[in-house]
C-alpha cells in the first residue's frame, strides 16, 4: 500500500482544499493529513475560524482522507514521515523547496495552488462586506 502524507490547516474548508486533497490521494492508496493544531497556528501567527475538533471533523468527512493527525510543530515531519511508513509528501506549491530535506525519506510533490481561493480571502471577504 502506497501512503501519502499533506499538512495544514484546513480551515473554512473550500474548493482549493478539497483539490489539493483529491491529487493528494492520487498519488497512493492511503492518505494522512497533518492538520494543524490550534497551539500551532498562534505559532504561525494564524487564528482559525474553526477549532481544530471541528476542521478534523470535516476533513474527516472527506472521501480522499485516511487518517487526520495532529500537527504540533515544524519539526515533526520527519518522524511523521518514518513512523507512518510514507512514501509521498504532497503540498501546495506556495511551499516549493521548503520540504526537500525530507526527500531522503520520501518522495517530494509540490503541487499547483487552485487560483483565486483561499481561506484568508474568505475571512477578509466577510471581514470588508459585512458589518
Ligand atoms: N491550497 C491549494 N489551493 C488553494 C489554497 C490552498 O492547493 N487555493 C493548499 C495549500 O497549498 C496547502 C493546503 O491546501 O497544501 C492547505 O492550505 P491552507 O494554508 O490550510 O489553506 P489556505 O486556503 O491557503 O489558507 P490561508 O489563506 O490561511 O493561508
Amino acid at each position: 500500500m502506497k501512503k501519502v502524507i499533506t499538512y495544514g490547516t484546513f480551515d473554512l474548508l473550500h474548493h482549493g482544499h478539497v483539490l489539493l486533497l483529491q491529487k493528494a490521494k492520487s498519488f497512493g492508496d492511503h492518505l494522512t493529513v497533518a492538520l494543524s493544531s490550534d497551539e500551532f497556528n498562534a505559532i504561525k501567527g494564524k487564528t482559525a475560524f474553526f477549532t481544530f475538533e471541528e476542521r478534523k471533523l470535516i476533513v474527516e468527512a472527506i472521501k480522499y482522507v485516511d487518517l487526520v493527525i495532529p500537527e504540533h510543530n515544524w519539526e515533526q515531519k520527519t518522524e511523521d514521515v518514518l513512523r507512518l511508513g510514507i512514501d509521498t509528501f504532497v503540498i501546495g506549491d506556495d511551499w516549493t523547496g521548503k520540504f526537500d530535506f525530507l526527500k531522503p525519506h520520501c518522495e517530494v510533490i509540490y503541487l499547483s495552488r487552485t487560483d483565486g481561493i483561499s481561506s484568508s480571502q474568505i475571512k477578509n471577504y466577510y471581514r470588508e462586506t459585512i458589518n
